[in-house]
């Protein structure tokens, strides 16, 4: 029997073209959030779901897909899924990880460079049309060569995001689960400390753990209060891993320097003490927003269906 494919968002073709050669593909194809009860009612024969990170997919999602078989995430987060829930019902979940590697480290060294350079503030004031010269004091940042990048996360993107650091002249330390292999560690020059350590010492501290229990508000009042007051803070992670009241709080009261976030914890809400603030970088959610990205992660989400649909092991599973 042809195995009925519901895909809950727009992705790109490519992946769609794929996804037609292992079964019927039903896509909601508009840019907007697909309501839940066409979503439902979609999944109610539906084998696969191929999901976005703003699909959540619980026991609610579970219930209305009795024949699931698999849910095929096109992000590498998966805090957006209930894996437990999935795994009780024999749902395998797939992600999409290292496709979106390069493009969300050059987006976590751009906000790097933005905010230690002033880069949106610059931009405010042109577009404002406030009158300017060029002046020997003029919105003066801070130089990344010879500053500490501490990575909180060495994973793909970590390890990525420190290449890029070294190539600006950073020294690179970092907190991780465990260490890296030492080639590794030797070639990007990072060097395994405690989390209070990094917090402490860096210059610049980038978020690029996943998110999980484990993870949620690590960075809170106490560790924003670790850092130094010349230092900057990047999330391109998950909103909810940095306490954002307590962010406001230590941006405006200069606790520390600034900081740079792609991601938001009430997502897509963002924080209206953040709105005001000049030293802090917004972006919508865009790490790994590029033409060629977006493409390959739904071409891989599609491989992870077209193998667990011919009965062998998806390309890049995940577990709880
Ligand atoms: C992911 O894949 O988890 C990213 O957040 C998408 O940009």
């Amino acid at each position: 029997m042809t195995a009925r494919i519901v895909v809950t968002g727009k992705i790109p073709e490519a992946g769609l073209e794929l996804l037609r050669t292992a079964g019927d593909v039903w896509a909601w194809d508009l840019a907007q959030q697909i309501p839940d009860d066409v979503r439902d009612a979609e999944l109610a024969d539906a084998d696969v779901a191929v999901t976005l990170l703003t699909d959540r997919v619980d026991q609610t999602f579970l219930d209305a897909a009795p024949n699931l078989k698999l849910v095929a995430n096109v992000a590498v987060g998966y805090n957006n899924i209930d894996v437990a829930a999935c795994e009780r019902r024999r749902v395998v979940v797939t992600n999409t990880p290292g496709v979106l590697t390069d493009a969300t480290a050059d987006l976590a060294m751009a906000l790097i460079l933005m905010s230690t350079r002033r880069l949106g503030e610059g931009e405010r004031l042109i577009r404002s049309g406030t009158p300017w010269q060029w002046g020997m004091f003029m919105m003066l940042g801070v130089g990344l060569q010879h500053r500490q990048l501490g990575i909180i996360g060495m994973g793909g993107i970590g390890e990525a995001l420190a290449q890029r650091a070294r190539a600006f002249g950073m020294t690179v330390v970092y907190h991780n689960r465990r260490a890296v292999d030492a080639d590794t560690e030797a070639s990007l020059g990072a060097r395994l400390v405690g989390l209070n350590e990094l917090l402490d010492t860096s210059d610049v501290v980038s978020v690029n753990c996943p998110y999980g229990e484990a993870t949620h508000h690590l960075i809170d009042a106490a560790a924003l209060d670790r850092m130094k007051s010349s230092a900057f803070l990047v999330n391109t992670a998950r909103g909810p891993i940095v306490d954002e009241a307590a962010l406001v709080q230590a941006l405006q009261t200069g606790e520390i320097a600034g900081a740079g976030l792609d991601v938001f914890e009430h997502e897509p809400a963002v924080h209206p003490g953040l709105i005001g603030l000049d030293n802090v970088v917004l972006v919508p959610h865009l790490g790994s927003a590029t033409i060629e990205t977006r493409s390959a992660m739904a071409t891989l989400a599609a491989r992870n269906v077209v193998e667990v649909l011919a009965g062998r092991q998806p390309v890049s599973p995940v577990s709880s």
